[in-house]
């Protein structure tokens, strides 16, 4: 349970956490009125977050997530065609082959630290894939990533030059792909996004490389926190891995379930553009506004029986975990496409998870939910 969340959403579910300060939004119903409304809550409250003055320019913080509505629709369009339904079929396959080989080789280690070995490995190795990079720069993941995640917080002058560092070696990077892939198209995203076209317009280079920064943030330290929060619940709970393993149907609710409960991004942030009424109160013109994921998730006005963790529940996959309105997240079906076949992977090789106690430790940050360190001992079938 979230206590103070929870008091919060009953006595003021929109405040002001200190009197200068950002606004806090509880309620299930104001969050998904304020994400309805991208244009009184604009994302620029997110750029402003991931631009800091000392960092000069970062591609992520202009990217599609903080695009006004009428260049957000064009941008979108363009590249939803490669997340849809056959771009997802396209990477079953290769998923599976992964999810296979990374639950073998840790089930047969037995004990191991899950982040790791395979809550990380998985959507690294995907994402990895899709922006074309080669198994040698997988090791660089893991620094632009963090590097991407810490931007609001870094405050030292070493942290913001490694900051800077870390954006212009993936610019770099990114930079060498695009350009093979123009004199070269494969069957991959990077040369899918180079030949999408809406209404004779393309996508303009800068805004290509802009998407794919926004992948990093996006894509992979959240689908590790899902995996990484997955498996915990399957050692919190042994008594859905049997029925996981045996019904789909049982599988594809207790990862919503997991969603709901632990969602990986705890809170949206949103700058009003106007006074804005939420919930009865105004929130001045300028303000940032944190909707808290976590706190809506847990709504009993939406949710009977919010603090228990019941796969199958009514409204299961009415949770926020993936956001709402037009910045709904872009990758949900290669989300959940990874956590059903890490699932199944996982569940056809074990008949359990132990956590090791107390050596679970929690990633720093109150806007991500997930283990950053989590041993656990996973129990062969027999
Ligand atoms: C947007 C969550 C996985 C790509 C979002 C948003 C949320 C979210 C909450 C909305 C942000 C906002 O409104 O400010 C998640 C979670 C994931 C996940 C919980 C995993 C469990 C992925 C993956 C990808 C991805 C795998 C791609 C590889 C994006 C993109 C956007 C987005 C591009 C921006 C969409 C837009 O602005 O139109 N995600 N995401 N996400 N997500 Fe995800």
């Amino acid at each position: 349970p979230y206590p103070f969340l929870a008091e919060l959403q009953r006595s003021s579910p929109v405040c002001q956490v200190d009197p200068n300060g950002a606004w806090l939004v509880t309620r299930y119903e104001d969050m998904v009125a304020a994400l309805k409304d991208p244009h009184r809550f604009s994302s620029e409250g997110l750029a402003l977050l991931a631009e800091p003055p000392w960092l000069g320019s970062n591609p992520s913080a202009r990217s599609l997530v903080t695009a006004e509505p009428v260049r957000h629709g064009k941008l979108r369009t363009l590249v939803n065609r490669a997340f849809g339904v056959t771009g997802m079929a396209r990477l079953e396959a290769l998923v599976r082959q992964l999810a296979e080989e990374l639950a073998t080789e840790a089930v047969l280690r037995r004990e191991v630290d899950f982040v790791e070995e395979f809550a990380f490995a998985l959507p690294r190795a995907v994402i990895g894939h899709m922006l074309g990079l080669d198994r040698s720069v997988f090791p660089k993941l893991k620094r632009w990533g963090t590097a991407m995640a810490v931007v609001s917080a870094a405050t030292t002058p070493e942290m913001q030059a490694e900051v800077r560092d870390a954006i212009a070696e993936m610019g770099h990077y990114l930079d060498e792909i695009i350009e093979s892939r123009r004199r070269e198209p494969h069957e991959d995203l990077v040369s899918d996004l180079l030949r999408a076209e809406v209404d004779g317009q393309q996508l303009s280079r800068e805004d290509l490389v802009r998407f794919l920064f926004l992948l990093l943030p996006a894509g992979l330290e959240t689908t590790t926190n899902l995996l990484g929060n997955m498996a915990m619940y399957l050692a919190r709970h042994p008594e859905h891995v049997e029925k996981a393993r045996t019904d789909k149907a049982h599988a594809v609710n207790f990862i919503e379930e997991v969603l709901r409960f632990e969602c990986p991004i705890q809170a949206l942030f949103r700058l009003t553009s106007t006074d804005v009424l939420v919930g009865g109160t105004t929130i001045p013109q300028g303000s940032m506004v944190i909707l808290s994921s976590a706190a809506a998730n847990r709504d009993e006005r939406q949710f009977s029986e919010p603090e228990r963790f019941l796969p199958g529940r009514e409204k299961q996959t009415q949770h926020l975990a993936f956001g709402h309105g037009i910045h709904f997240c872009l990758g949900t079906q290669l989300a959940r496409m990874e956590a059903r076949l890490g699932l199944e992977a996982l569940l056809s090789r074990i008949q359990g998870v132990v956590m090791k106690r107390g050596e679970v430790q929690w990633i720093p940050s109150l806007a991500v939910r997930g283990p950053a360190v989590l041993p656990v001992e996973l129990l062969p079938l027999a």
